[in-house]
């Protein structure tokens, strides 16, 4: 058995590293776009303001201990030069998308994976849908179709409505839920006929590690991220049975962040900790996979006084509207330790408490480790706790890429993709995982995540712009390009 003639081979985008023009087609903002730009040493913060007028900024980002803004604050866009917001401009990918995906399609994509921004379709969430938000989208998905790539959209990909996180704490308010379904709806009929794929939230179990980023909480605390992460659960749940009643055709997928979780030693606590730390993730594709929270994560937040904000009929929805497949994203994997002097500090590519550095791995500059296992360990973790279709949608390296006669040679990200295709082809050859996919991270470059910065590139197409969004955006082909291309004109053969 080898990968499917059907094969989703392709990359992976989101509106708020890649789209810029926040301010063009009637958009409103989104919480990602009022953070500054970082790098690995310093802090992407958020700006507010407070009713007296003081305005300040605070790193409520990945990575950072901060929970809150100060009292009173409201994260607002400041028309200050010392913040730079790095989404603004991003790649520039809403005024180049028919460029972009030609190349795309020259590269040979099954599939592109990108996400529509709720504030550019519903500047106003309770109100009516912006006509030119979803006249731009539609535009992406015709451009995609005329080629024979598959869109699958991404519903909210770190990008809930500034507004929400202005009013009412972002995912800790109930009233998202329905208007969210509305949103989704809105994109279900439009694209009816068009858009096949669907995710609902990105990497949702990740709200533990970044409140403000994944679900707009402006102060978190344990029982409001809890709640928040009830609602998108809820929300999930409730689009999947309304894209099931109203278009069978549509398939919903969750998305999880996974890294396989190893312990460092031998020391039975240090497993005991990588396999707590790995349960606590896949808590949240139980709930969505199965439509019911895990004993020992209900038996957690009960230790700890949290008390779920369920109303009657939720878990009913939750059982009827779990996912039609599982997707996930998967750059390596993580190690745990309770060993204290084994322990790696912020900054060094850990952002997880109790985690160690793996001797066996190499890393890239900002510490994300090349596992040429974690794949095959994930697809088989998954397919044999859910036993569902698998969808790997974000798997990459970042590099500071250099241009050297007028290219990049990113023999560095050649190898990265060489070991984790393979991983997952063992997984598929070997122990006969149903994946229905291979989506590249940030295949075109784009501003980083974590760092809101553009010199941690992953693509394989170059954009010729730098940390403060100054260049020409010109496009331009790395010699990885060429070499996925040839990977996916040979399915996988040829690596
Ligand atoms: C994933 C996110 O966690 O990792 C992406 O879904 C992100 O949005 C990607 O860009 C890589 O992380 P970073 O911080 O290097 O951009």
């Amino acid at each position: 058995m080898t990968f499917r003639k059907d094969f989703l081979w392709g990359g992976a985008t989101a509106a708020n590293q890649y789209e810029g023009a926040v301010h063009e087609g009637g958009a409103a903002l989104c919480t990602g776009d009022v953070m500054t730009n970082g790098s690995h040493t310093v802090r992407r913060q958020v700006t507010w303001k407070k009713p007296d007028g003081e305005t300040g900024s605070t790193p409520l980002c990945f990575g950072s201990p901060e929970r809150h803004l100060p009292d009173g604050a409201v994260p607002v866009e400041l028309d200050d030069p010392k913040y730079y917001y790095p989404s603004h401009i991003a790649s520039d990918f809403y005024h180049h998308y028919k460029e972009d995906i030609a190349l795309m399609a020259k590269e040979g994509f099954k599939c592109l994976r990108f996400s529509v921004k709720w504030s550019r379709v519903f500047p106003d969430p309770e109100g009516e849908p912006n006509e030119e938000g979803l006249r731009f989208y539609e535009k992406v998905v015709d451009e995609c179709l005329k080629y024979g790539i598959e869109p699958l959209i991404t519903l909210h990909h770190y990008e809930t409505p500034l507004i929400f996180a202005q009013k009412c704490n972002g995912w800790n308010d109930r009233r998202l839920v329905d208007l969210f379904v509305k949103y989704a709806s809105t994109l279900f009929d439009r694209f009816a006929g068009k858009v096949k794929y669907y995710l609902t939230f990105n990497e949702i179990n990740l709200v533990e590690a970044a409140p403000y980023v994944t679900a707009g909480l402006i102060h978190a605390d344990p029982q409001n991220i809890a709640n928040a992460a009830y609602h998108q659960f809820l929300a999930s749940a409730k689009t999947v049975i309304r894209a099931h009643e109203s278009h069978p055709d549509i398939k919903v997928g969750m998305m999880l962040a996974f890294s396989p979780c190893y312990g460092l030693t031998s020391d039975p606590a240090d497993q005991l900790l990588a396999s707590e730390r790995q349960n606590n993730t896949l808590a949240f594709s139980d709930v969505m996979m199965t439509g019911e929270y895990p004993t020992y994560k209900l038996l957690d937040y009960q230790r700890q006084g949290i008390v779920l904000p369920e109303e009657a009929g939720d878990q009913e929805l939750l059982k009827k509207g779990v996912c039609d497949f599982l997707s996930f994203s998967c750059y390596g994997s993580a190690t745990y330790t309770t060993h204290e002097d084994a322990l790696i500090g912020e900054g060094n590519g850990a952002n997880g408490s109790g985690q160690a550095a793996n001797p066996y791995l190499k890393t890239n500059a900002w510490g994300w480790g090349t596992d040429p296992q974690c794949l095959r360990i994930a697809l088989n973790i998954f397919n044999n706790r859910y036993h569902c279709p698998l969808f790997c949608v974000e798997n990459g390296i970042g590099w500071n890429d250099q241009v050297e006669d007028g290219t990049v040679h990113d023999d560095y990200r050649i190898d990265y993709m060489r070991v984790n295709i393979q991983s997952m082809k063992d997984a598929v050859e070997l122990d006969g995982v149903d994946l229905m996919g291979y989506l590249y991270w940030g295949c075109v470059d784009m501003v980083s995540n974590g760092e809101g910065e553009m010199a941690k590139r992953y693509g394989q197409i170059y954009v010729d712009a730098d940390n403060h969004g100054q260049g020409s955006f010109k496009r331009s082909v790395k010699d990885s390009y060429y070499w996925y291309q040839k990977v996916i004109a040979s399915n996988g053969e040829d690596l």
